[in-house]
């Protein structure tokens, strides 16, 4: 089985499909988690965005896992644990550039599928209903308006200290700038998939999201 959620930043996409693949007791893949991680990799190598033949070659060397530690996933870039660094307002500002770039989605993609290959999942992702699982069993398109989605990610922000209260206007900039990144570029650009149900979690609390998807995949189950 495979859910996918895709959706722009900061609409709840991750929250919920940590609590959906509890509560069906399938894999979560934050797919997003990994091209943050390709940018830190590439700013750490000071590897410069345009020059493909480094990016190939850093990416052929690489090596990216998930690992459940303490009931949390961690993310693990040639064995040191990014987790938290990938959620930096650098990484946010650049990420855009590198998941634009034709090769990494290619290698992104691939190993997407890999991971999901045996296994129940759920991935959340900007072109995982259009791109990556086309024939997904399951699809989601999230959305929130833009206040309630810039004031969830100042929170997540002020929490590590990478913001002051006060920045919201900054953060709401970075989410439109970077969705408008994200939707506009060439290579599997941020989409609804026509047959993806859209969920507006603008004023749903995360338990009333979770249980709306798992109420549609349960429902959907049973008619299967
Ligand atoms: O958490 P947030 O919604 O802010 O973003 P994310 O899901 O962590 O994704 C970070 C960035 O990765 C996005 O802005 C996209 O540029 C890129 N991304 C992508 O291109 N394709 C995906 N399937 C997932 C993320």
């Amino acid at each position: 089985m495979i859910v996918a959620i895709d959706g722009p930043a900061a609409s709840g996409k991750s929250t919920a499909a940590i609590g959906v693949a509890k509560a069906l007791n399938i894999t979560h893949l934050d797919t997003g988690a990994m091209y943050r991680a390709i940018t830190f990799g590439l700013i750490k190598n000071q590897i410069n965005f345009k020059d493909v033949k480094a990016i190939k070659a850093y990416l052929s060397n690489l090596e990216l896992k998930f690992s459940i530690k303490e009931k949390n996933t961690a993310l693990i870039l040639d064995n040191t644990d990014i987790t938290e660094k990938i959620r930096s307002s650098k990484i946010n500002q650049n990420v855009s550039e590198v998941s634009a770039i034709k090769i990494v989605r290619e290698f992104m993609v691939k190993i997407q599928r890999e991971m999901a290959k045996d296994t129940d999942c759920i991935l959340e992702g900007r072109d995982i209903g259009t791109v990556v699982f086309p024939n997904a069993d399951y699809k989601f398109f999230m959305t929130a308006n833009d206040r309630s989605r810039a004031e969830r990610r100042l929170a997540d922000l002020v929490s590590v200290g990478d913001k002051k209260v006060s920045e919201l206007d900054a953060v709401l900039d970075e989410l439109r700038v970077r969705d408008l990144k994200d939707s506009t570029r060439l290579h599997s650009p941020l989409q609804r998939a026509d047959d993806a149900i859209i969920i507006d979690t603008t004023h749903l609390a995360i338990d009333e999201v979770v249980n709306k998807i798992v109420n549609i995949v349960n429902h959907k189950r049973t008619l299967i």
